[in-house]
């Protein structure tokens, strides 16, 4: 019998470890290895929060804040939000957190019950179902494979149970890159609403849309019940600030006030230089920063399209936001030799051996025929990997 409680039975610290093995051995042997399997953005932060952060340490900056923020920024980011959603939020609904990944989990504490059901779509962010069983709950994994990847709304509400109580929604889509359409997005709020249920709207790569789906930018809040919707954001991708640690949650405030108490007794305040850094730098704003951000991941992912979306051995959706390309590899062959079916570990595997170029196998994300590619690097490099893998995938059809 384990020494370890139930909650973190099968609970996995690496995604891609096996991948990582392979990797050092490469590197022991003196081969250099293309990595685009980050989840961050590969350029420095913003100048005005850089800046903003040296003033902040000259200007101590060093006690306790307020525990979900201070009031200045919870001011702001709800004035922000009340912008981008056109609905009206206030300090009280917003709590800030030690990135997204917090904000997250304290939802969790804060809804889930032994009992209670969580629908999460599927492939997922491999941390979305893990926080939901260490909050003690059942994570439902909805498949939107045979959908593109997008949500069949009506599949969904047959998912829907009396113990229903939440749907996670991450639009831009980690691993994916799927934006949900507005009109999916209308019909899973007023599901919501019908049902009762708690949506949680997780938007850590809403800066970086390029397909202009509907001309979606920052999805429509307003078919939600504002009682029952939790928007989820971060610093981390949007001005690459992984390191940071730095996020937040909007919601009701009764539910803001519950976080409040979680966040009391087990982090306390997030990063105080980087609260500070950020209420300087917000005024000034970094619009420059998230245009050559998007500039430069547009012409990304129009590199992917051009040498991946066609192919039919590996089936590769556009990608529609975030820096995600999405492999779908179920019917890519490994050489003869070796036989048998393909799956997403031996395809990066294989890929890794050959060609030194790192992907993260679907399996993270809850699908053994998925393979996700980051497009965040230099285009020079993102070009030379993507070569790379084109003759990969021509020499083992
Ligand atoms: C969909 C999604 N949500 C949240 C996070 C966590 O972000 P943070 O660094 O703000 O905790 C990630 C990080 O990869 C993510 O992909």
């Amino acid at each position: 019998m384990s020494m370890f409680t139930a909650r973190v039975d099968g609970l996995k610290a690496e995604k891609n470890s096996a991948q990582r093995i392979v990797a050092k051995q490469l590197e022991e042997s003196g081969r250099s290895i293309i990595d685009l399997s980050a989840g961050e953005l590969d350029e420095p932060a913003p100048a005005v929060i850089r800046d903003a952060a040296r003033e902040a340490l000259g200007t101590a900056s060093n006690r306790y804040t307020e525990t979900i923020g201070l009031p200045l920024l919870r001011r702001q980011l709800a004035a922000m939000l009340s912008t981008r959603t056109g609905r009206s939020w206030n300090a009280d609904q917003v709590a800030v957190t030690a990135g997204a990944k917090q904000a997250l989990f304290n939802i969790a504490l804060a809804l889930f019950d032994s009992g209670d059901e969580v629908i999460i779509p599927s492939p997922h962010w491999t941390t979305f179902p893990a926080q939901v069983k260490l909050a003690g709950a059942t994570p439902v994994l909805f498949d939107t494979r045979d959908a593109a990847y997008q949500l069949d709304v009506s599949s969904l509400a047959r998912r829907i149970t009396p113990r229903t109580k939440a749907i996670v929604l991450n639009s831009p889509h980690n691993p994916t890159g799927t934006v949900y359409s507005n009109e999916s997005m209308r019909e899973v709020g007023a599901l919501a609403q019908r049902h009762g249920l708690f949506a949680i709207l997780d938007q850590c790569y809403g800066d970086f849309v390029f397909a202009d789906r509907d001309g979606v930018r920052a999805h429509d809040v307003n078919c939600f019940d504002p009682s029952k919707l939790l928007v989820v954001d971060s610093f981390s991708k949007a001005v690459a600030l992984t390191g940071w640690r730095l996020g937040y949650v909007a919601g009701d405030p009764a539910l803001i006030a519950v976080i409040r108490a979680i966040q009391t007794h087990t982090t306390s305040n997030p990063n105080s230089l980087a609260q500070a850094a950020l209420c300087a730098a917000m005024p000034v704003g970094w619009a420059d920063f998230t245009q050559g951000v998007r500039a430069k991941l547009g012409a990304n992912r129009d590199l992917i399209v051009t040498n991946l979306c066609g192919r039919t051995d590996v089936r590769v959706p556009h990608p529609e936001g975030g820096f995600f390309a999405y492999l779908d590899v179920r019917d890519w062959r490994r050489p003869a030799a070796s036989g048998g079916p393909a799956v997403a570990e031996e395809f990066c595997t294989e890929l890794l051996k050959r060609e030194c170029v790192m992907l993260v196998p679907g399996t993270a994300f809850g699908d053994p025929h998925g393979v996700r590619l980051s497009f965040t690097p230099r285009r020079e490099v993102l070009d030379q990997s993507l070569q790379a893998i084109v003759r990969f995938l021509d020499l083992t059809r």
